[in-house]
């Protein structure tokens, strides 16, 4: 059923492109149904393109004939990605799939951000699971410890025997705050001041819309569609 929604919620979000944007593109598994469905507009006719959070996205578009960009020069029109965790100010979690920096580099970029979701991913506080953390592999222990010295837990992702890599080279560090996360911009900030750190999964005061989707059908959170 999770998959359905979250098909429900990405689809509801293509009725946002027009012709001619500039469109990123999100990763995971709910943004996969939102490229896909954009593929089948392009194979129609409709002229857009996409900028890929991911290696993943990139190459999902080229299957589908979305023309790419990688480097950009001005703004991103609208960007449809999904999260992990979405708190009621519709500040997020995000990297569960370690594109977070990628993923954040295209958001900042957008005029508008759009959020896909099945309803799970509603929450009333941030921090019921992990947030990933993009660290440097140089002295990625060094950087663990001044973490852990913020009061919080952290597992290095994929275990040291086969760490998982991201996009860029770097490591996650899948980090846990007890009680959730009761500041989600103090937190951003004083992860950001971590030597070693390349970004962090909150994105606080980013989203514009989040498209939810559950037994109702799709409903917008923000700004509405349209
Ligand atoms: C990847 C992400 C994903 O958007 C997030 O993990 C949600 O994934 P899914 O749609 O598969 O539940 O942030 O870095």
């Amino acid at each position: 059923m999770t998959d359905e929604y979250k098909q429900v919620a990405a689809h509801k979000a293509l009725e946002l492109v027009q012709e001619g944007m500039l469109i990123g593109l999100g990763s995971g598994s709910t943004a996969r149904h939102f490229t896909e469905g954009l593929g089948r507009l392009v194979a129609e006719g409709l002229k857009v393109r996409g900028v890929p959070t991911s290696r993943a996205t990139a190459e999902l578009a080229a299957e589908r004939g979305i023309p790419i960009v990688t480097e950009l020069v001005g703004q991103i029109d609208l960007t449809v990605d999904g999260a992990d965790e979405v708190d009621p100010s519709l500040n997020l979690i995000k990297g569960r799939g370690g594109a977070l920096s990628r993923e954040k580099l295209v958001a900042a970029a957008s005029k508008r951000f759009v959020i896909v979701v099945d309803e799970s991913k509603l929450v009333k506080q941030l921090g019921n699971g992990v947030l990933p953390v993009e660290v440097l592999p140089f002295l990625w222990r060094s950087t663990a410890e001044r973490l852990t010295a913020l009061g919080v837990s952290l597992v290095l992702r994929g275990g040291e025997e086969v760490p998982f890599v991201t996009d860029n080279g770097n490591l996650i560090l899948d980090v846990s705050v007890e009680g959730g996360i009761k500041n989600p911009t103090d937190l951003g900030v004083e992860l950001k001041k971590v030597t070693g750190v390349v970004e962090h999964g909150l994105f606080v005061g980013m989203t514009d819309t989040v498209i939810v989707a559950g037994p109702d059908g799709p409903k917008a959170i923000g700004r509405p569609p349209g």
